[in-house]
């Protein structure tokens, strides 16, 4: 198979019309707040058996056609000793990597951040496809201020994101680039708006500078709302000003857009999909990649109980299943 057709057979495999993309690649320090959220320490146990248990819902492979994992999880086999990968791939969900190696300040851009893992990143590659990864994620986080994202922020960040996307085509892996506008702050909608389309252009010129195949990736963008700290937008305002902002910056030759869900509550991420998609005639397909929004009310329901396993499962795949109504726009509240 050569290198184009193998990128090509993985994104048909994630882009049906039907399903989304399941993110369960919290690192260390953030699957330990979670899991604090509900009373449950996090230890290698823990995170093997509560992850096991979403890959495993019975019916999950009908509305999510992919799963982003971290590095641990790749490694990891259920009680029975068959790799987690390979139980999801059983049900038809690709796995997938996230390979950022977190972020930190970005001297010279005051209140910007930048995300480390490029070096190695090739090698890296090659031994998580072993193990059975067949797309990527990478992800560049933009607070949003009165000064931020400053134009050395946007640079810095769109040339990390297409590097990263660059090594992953080279390798064969389909690469998710995750640009996130933070929802955190008081800004507007038209705020938040200006500032997710510059990002997308920034991340588009650079994506195009390294010659990256657009058919051949993924976009996980942030969708437009007001801040976190001001009233919730309704649904058919987020849709109308994220379709309006990515349609002046996203190529349609970009096959599909996996949200995040960034702290909308689970209902509100489903809603807004919904409001998107009924918009209609969007050129790329119009997807979700939630972590908070899928896995919320699952984690509430397992609380680190094996007796609760069932009822877990039972709420990721309900929140699966409404994503993906939401993404035929048949969604009801
Ligand atoms: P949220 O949907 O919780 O924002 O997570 C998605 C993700 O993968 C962030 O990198």
């Amino acid at each position: 198979m050569t290198l184009q057709s193998e990128l090509q057979a993985t994104i048909a495999e994630l882009v049906d019309g039907q399903r989304g993309i399941l993110a369960a690649d919290e690192s260390g320090g953030t699957i330990a707040k979670r899991f604090a959220s509900v009373g449950v320490e996090s230890t290698e146990q823990s995170r093997r058996s509560y992850r096991s248990a979403l890959l495993t819902s019975e019916e999950l492979g009908e509305y999510v056609s992919g799963v982003i994992l971290f590095e641990e999880t790749l490694g990891q086999c259920d009680d029975q000793g068959i790799p987690l990968a390979q139980r999801a791939a059983a049900q038809k969900i690709l796995p997938g990597i996230k390979v950022d190696r977190g972020k930190g300040p970005l001297p010279g851009a005051l209140g910007d951040t930048i995300t480390f893992g490029l070096d190695g990143l090739g090698e890296r590659l090659r031994g998580y496809k072993k193990l059975g990864a067949r797309f990527a994620k990478w992800r560049e986080v933009y607070p949003l201020g009165p000064e931020n994202p400053t134009e050395l922020g946007l640079h810095a960040n769109a040339e990390v994101l297409a590097r990263y996307a660059a090594v992953c085509q080279r390798e064969g892996v389909v690469p998710i680039v995750e640009p996130e506008v933070l929802m955190d702050g008081n800004h507007s909608i038209e705020r938040s708006a200006a500032v997710n389309e510059r990002v997308w252009h920034s991340v588009f010129h650079a994506l195009h500078r390294h010659g990256v195949i657009l058919e051949l990736m993924l976009l996980k963008p942030s969708m437009v709302t007001p801040g976190s700290e001001c009233a919730r937008a309704e649904p058919q305002q987020v849709a109308e000003y994220t379709l309006r902002s990515l349609r002046r910056a996203v190529p349609a030759a970009v096959p599909s857009i996996h949200f995040l869900s960034g702290g909308q509550s689970p209902e509100e991420a489903t809603a807004n999909l919904n409001a998107l998609n009924r918009l209609g005639n969007a050129p790329w397909q119009l997807s979700f990649s939630y972590g908070r929004a899928l896995q919320q009310p699952a984690l509430a329901a397992w609380r680190g109980r094996e007796e609760h396993i069932c009822a877990a499962q039972g709420a990721l795949v309900r929140r699966a299943r409404l994503n993906h109504l939401a993404m035929l726009g048949q969604y009801r509240d």
